[in-house]
């Protein structure tokens, strides 16, 4: 058991906690705060949210421990709170719960949404509940109650912001603070430099790698890497805003997943080393949808691997933060990051085999729900596989 000391619901609480212990095991069988849900725990539903130093954040998926000297608020915590008033009283007049079981986490992202995006449509209200699921009322009540309390408070002075995150200890609120700040200076700058971008030294909390070979010169294959647009072209999503000057690329990524949806804006530098068939590329861009953004470095090279054929190794390492980064942590997403990175193989494979720009696969050959059902499908196969 580890001792810990956190503030919950304004009040200050000392306890101990195994380091396995989840947050929302921790409010519920601790606190007896039974007010936080938890239904999938792995950081899907929403059902467990809760303010983690003023940002929603999935307890299931945050060590209790790790939450030594945070604030948490959770949805008996804002008894006095106006706008969560105003959003009981929508919830109520909009018919926009049944069962009521995913009802305290929609509560905590919607008061997050009416003070975040006061002038945000349905569309966008949409996007922000996109990590909430509701088994019963098919949404249209919510989105309505989350709508008209933004109406309401139409011309209201703006709350004041509280500490952005990421989620967990206030050292790791400081890190999110200037990565965002960093970012945001990234967006603005005309010529990022490279330490601008990249992770800085920060530790990720998202990795994948991946090798294959092909059957082409090293010289060949080398070029072909130094060739960007063609390069894009393999990465799902990826569309690049300009041609890119003396290896700085900007661009943007959509990806759209169920009710994941990305739309990262961001600039990258490459820095090959031509002796060596090696290169590294730093990256940052932010989610215009959701607000998070991404700090990334994929290292590249290139190795004989015997009868003509080179090996291509590729790693990702990337530092999500803001609300994505709430999934971030889901074996599931870790999979699917996998399962794009072989996408970009297979893409890359194509267009060294078929030579010119022109050639790529064609887009549709990017089905990401096909790309899901097969991680769940996997995932199906190897619980059934321990089962026996
Ligand atoms: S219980 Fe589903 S996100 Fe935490
Ligand atoms: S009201 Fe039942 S799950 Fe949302």
């Amino acid at each position: 058991m580890t001792d810990i000391a956190l503030t919950v619901n304004g009040r200050g609480i000392s306890g101990s906690a195994e380091p396995r212990t989840h947050l929302a095991d921790f409010l519920r069988d601790t606190l007896n705060l039974t007010g936080t849900h938890l239904r999938c725990e792995q950081g899907v539903c929403g059902a467990c949210t809760v303010l983690i130093d003023g940002a929603p954040a999935r307890s299931c998926i945050n060590y209790a421990v790790a939450c030594q000297g945070a604030e948490v608020t959770t949805i008996e915590g804002f008894e006095a709170d106006e706008v969560m008033a105003r959003l009981r009283a929508a919830f109520h007049q909009e018919h926009a719960l049944q069962c009521g079981f995913c009802t305290p986490g929609m509560l905590v992202t919607a008061r997050d949404i009416v003070l975040r995006l006061p002038d945000a449509d349905a569309a966008r209200v949409k996007v922000e509940l996109a990590g909430n699921l509701c088994r019963c009322t098919g949404y249209a009540g919510i989105v309505r109650a989350v709508c008209r309390v933004l109406e309401e408070r139409k011309g209201a002075v703006p709350a004041p912001q509280g500490r952005l995150g990421p989620v967990g200890a206030r050292k790791a609120a400081g890190a999110g603070i200037q990565a965002v700040a960093a970012v945001a200076k990234v967006a603005q700058a005309s010529t990022p430099t490279t330490a601008d971008l990249g992770l800085g030294g920060r530790p990720p909390n998202l990795e994948t790698s991946l090798a294959f070979t092909v059957r082409r010169p090293l010289a060949e294959v080398w070029a072909v890497l130094d060739d960007i647009p063609r390069v894009a072209r393999c990465m799902p999503g990826a569309v690049l805003a300009a041609p890119p000057v003396d290896g700085h690329v900007e661009g943007r990524v959509s990806v759209k997943v169920g009710p994941i949806a990305t739309n990262f804006s961001g600039a990258a530098r490459i820095i090959r080393n031509d002796p060596e068939k090696r290169g590294i590329l730093y990256g940052a861009g932010r989610d215009g949808l959701s607000g998070s953004t991404a700090r990334a470095e994929i290292t590249y090279g290139l190795s004989p691997a015997g009868d003509d054929a080179i090996r291509i190794e590729i790693s990702l390492r990337a530092l999500l933060a803001g609300p994505l980064a709430q999934f971030g942590r889901s074996q599931i997403v870790q999979d699917l990051l996998a399962r794009l990175a072989g996408e970009f193989a297979r893409r890359l494979e194509y267009t060294l085999e078929h030579g010119e720009a022109d050639s790529s696969p064609p887009e549709t050959a990017f089905r990401p729900w096909a790309l899901v059902t097969a991680v769940i499908a996997e995932k199906f196969r190897s619980l059934f596989r321990k089962a026996r």
